[in-house]
């Protein structure tokens, strides 16, 4: 199958690349500078320049792809997250962008198109399971994510196979937000506020990376892509600071974070405990991590 990838040079394109190549996939990934040209390459893809802001180079780039993948985003590093002006370019992929490779998609008589979503603004469920028909609550960071969704149920609506991936937290060694978290954790500090019960779903980018493979597989539908157990702070709190030589993190505190954040933030204090059930009956996908404690260890090693 001839598959088009936006975002397929990031920390879960460069996972979701080589499971799609592994998996017999002719594979042309968005490429924007010589350097991305070469790891594409490296990765058995093929790299390709388009703006995906221009509906009209994006219909020529997609022409003659059975399948469109779009993991393009621009999350803010660290130490920005909280500005609003810094989710932007982000807002910016998950709508303009969502919706011209869905349109691309249907244009070029593909029959599947997969988005990519996020966990984050399911409301908190205390230690009930969410499941994808559980209520969501969005801020300003998350909004978007409901135009991308509805990119790929317009595609649904009229053209072929819809598939929306809800990831979790993304965790892996290259990650920026990883290695923020543990130069605090090193000083004695968990960003990880929230209560000591209230869970927190997250999900290796290695996995995240198969799961985009698998959704290949998948019928119409959202799926939520997290990990098997998601973990209550309290022991997401010790096993980072277990990571980072410590023996307890000191959390930020919640009114700290909302001052710092608003709404933003605060959605960062619900609890989540968030199943995979669907994505993993509708594929047979199974995540290597199957929680933070067999995970973690692996991105902090020395
Ligand atoms: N679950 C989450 O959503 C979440 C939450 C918090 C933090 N994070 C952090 O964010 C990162 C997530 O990994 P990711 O793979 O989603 O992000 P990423 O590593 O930043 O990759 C984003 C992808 O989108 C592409 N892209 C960005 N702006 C673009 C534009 N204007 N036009 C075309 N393509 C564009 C990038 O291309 P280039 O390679 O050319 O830049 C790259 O391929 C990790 O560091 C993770 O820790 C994620």
């Amino acid at each position: 199958m001839k598959v088009f990838v936006a975002g397929g040079t990031g920390v879960v394109g460069t996972r979701a690349v080589p499971a799609l190549v592994a998996a017999g996939h002719d594979v042309t990934v968005v490429s924007r500078s010589d350097v991305k040209d070469q790891a594409v390459a490296a990765m058995g893809g093929r790299p390709t320049r388009v703006d995906l802001f221009d509906a009209a180079a994006v219909k020529d780039a997609v022409a003659g792809h059975g399948v469109v993948v779009n993991l393009a985003t621009h999350i803010p590093r660290f130490r920005d997250a909280t500005r609003k002006k810094a989710w932007q370019v982000n807002d910016r992929l998950r709508t303009v962008a969502a919706r011209n490779l869905g349109a691309a998609a249907a244009a070029a008589g593909a029959e599947r198109f997969v988005q990519e979503s996020i966990t984050f603004p399911y409301v908190d469920n205390g230690n009930r399971w969410i499941d994808e028909e559980t209520a969501r609550d969005h801020s300003w960071a998350t909004s978007s994510s409901v135009e991308a969704e509805q990119a790929a149920s317009e595609f649904g609506a009229t053209a072929g196979t819809a598939v929306v991936l809800r990831f979790a937290q993304f965790y892996a060694a290259d990650s920026e937000h990883v290695h923020a978290m543990m130069s605090f954790a090193r000083k004695g500090i968990s960003v990880m506020a929230g209560p000591r019960a209230a869970y927190q779903p997250w999900v290796h980018a290695d996995d995240a990376g198969t799961a985009v493979a698998a959704a290949l597989r998948a019928p119409t539908g959202v799926y939520n892509v997290v990990d098997d157990e998601p973990l209550p702070r309290e022991e997401i709190r010790s096993i980072m600071a277990r990571g980072a030589g410590r023996n307890r993190l000191r959390p930020v505190p919640g009114p700290l974070l909302r001052t710092m954040g608003g709404r933003a933030a605060a959605l960062l204090l619900r609890s989540q405990r968030v199943t995979n059930r669907r994505f993993r009956d509708a594929t047979g996908w199974a995540p290597r991590f199957p929680s933070l404690r067999e995970g973690w260890p692996t991105v902090t090693a020395p």
